[in-house]
């Protein structure tokens, strides 16, 4: 057992040396030290359960044992790091379990390109082809997206303030409603014909859509299965590619491997980068349909493309997928999440609280302004970590490993219940 102690690290270096664009640092202020499966220690020896994983890059945990002893295997044989897009060892034994494990199974036909080993990088590219395969350059993309950080990227992303920082006008992209925006009465599949059908609307006929079948960043936004048919069907008879963005919501965090999987769409492009590398390592691919692998060599290179440690985490995490019962520790996780986050929320009824999300990343969304973010200060100073998503921040959301072991679990969401009941209490005395 670590000891608990009450003293914190001190920020002072990160404060003096390190930029204002910091961001998790300031609302989990600790230096953190030494991390385990689901498990963070701090330099006080203070524990904390992570509800976080990595914003969804540590969806096998964090050093993973089994992934630990190939990467340490592989660095004491020598075996090649960096590569640039260079033929390696680690590259082949990923592409082709990627194929067996994945793309097999499935049916499934699709090249795999690696962009730089971001999740930003993955969806620029995917831009890229779609513009390049059509001609044309406006995209689609919908309310409450987040798609990456750098300006291709950033045009399709909802949020305002993220948007600003670009500093310059951020073009070619087109909003839609997502699923559910309007609430149930609306169908947002039937607006989006009606504006495309119309020549009067204003909206040019876009080279692609992209769309998460889950919004992670965007409040935890599920789509529908009917919906995603429906997106695929009007992409299908107007031309346009579809994109699908699973960057977050990849690699298991709803379920299957992919997100989506349960609606039975084929996007044309799909975007992965976070867990792919299965050890936090940084490694991101676009999934391309043969047919629209339109590249010249090198036109959209980039010097860390082959990340071979990132290679070597990809395909020894793979092995989770051989069989289905890693899903199926998923769904049983899941299910253990949403009773609790019920309970606590019947329990609660002053708070108002929703359930949001689907399989593993699941939360709680408030009305009143302010209140997810002091659940997530509460469970922080007891030991939980846990980040807010939305667009105004609203929603409280729980991301654990998908590894994390039922015991930390439950105490994780044991200690969730106790901050909740906190705050319905200091709701009440406000
Ligand atoms: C759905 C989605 N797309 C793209 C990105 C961008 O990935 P990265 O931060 O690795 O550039 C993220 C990051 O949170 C994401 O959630």
């Amino acid at each position: 057992m670590q000891t608990q102690t009450l003293e914190t690290p001190s920020m002072n270096v990160f404060e003096q040396l390190e930029s204002e664009v910091r961001s998790y640092c300031r609302n989990f202020r600790t230096v953190f030290h030494k991390a385990q499966n689901a498990k963070l220690w701090d330099t006080k020896e203070r524990e904390y359960i992570d509800f976080f994983a990595g914003a969804g890059a540590l969806n096998y945990g964090h050093n993973n044992r089994k992934i630990r002893d190939k990467l340490i295997a592989y660095l004491l044989e020598d075996g090649v790091t960096h590569s640039l897009d260079m033929a390696t060892h680690a590259k082949e034994q990923f592409l082709s379990q990627f194929h067996e494990v994945i793309m097999k199974p499935r049916g499934w036909d699709y090249k795999v390109m690696f962009p730089g080993p971001t999740g930003t990088n993955a969806v620029e590219s995917a831009l890229k082809i779609a513009r390049k395969v059509t001609g044309r350059t406006t995209v689609i993309s919908f309310t409450n997206a987040f798609h990456g950080m750098t300006l291709g990227s950033l045009a399709v992303t909802g949020n305002a303030f993220k948007r600003k920082g670009a500093g310059m006008a951020l073009t070619h992209s087109v909003f839609m409603p997502y699923d559910g925006y309007f609430g149930e009465a609306v169908d947002t599949i039937q607006y989006m014909e009606k504006l495309l059908d119309d020549p009067g609307s204003g909206v040019p006929l876009p080279a692609a859509i992209i769309v998460e079948a889950v919004q992670g960043e965007g409040g935890l936004n599920v789509a529908s299965d009917t919906w995603l048919q429906r997106l695929e069907r009007l992409c299908h008879q107007k031309g346009i590619l579809l994109i699908l963005d699973d960057i977050q919501m990849g690699c298991g965090r709803t379920g299957p491997f992919f997100s989506f999987e349960s609606s039975g769409i084929e996007p044309d492009l799909i975007c992965l980068s976070k867990s792919i590398g299965g050890y936090g390592l940084p490694l991101a691919l676009t999934l391309i349909k043969p047919e629209l692998d339109v590249w010249k060599p090198g036109e959209h290179n980039g010097t860390f493309r082959g990340n071979n440690l990132g290679f070597v985490g990809a395909s020894e995490a793979l092995d989770y997928w051989k069989t289905g019962g890693f899903r199926e520790q998923i769904e049983d996780k899941a299910n253990r999440i949403t009773a609790s986050l019920e309970r606590m929320m019947e329990r609660q009824p002053a708070l108002h609280g929703t359930l949001r999300g689907k399989g593993m990343i699941q939360g709680i969304a408030f009305e009143q302004p302010g209140m997810a973010e002091r659940l997530c200060e509460l469970a922080f100073a007891s030991g939980l970590i846990l980040e807010t998503s939305g667009p105004c921040s609203e929603v409280a959301k729980l991301m654990p490993p998908l590894t994390i072991e039922n015991s930390t679990l439950e105490q994780g969401l044991q200690i969730l219940e106790h901050c909740y009941n906190q705050l319905a209490e200091e709701a009440a005395s406000a």
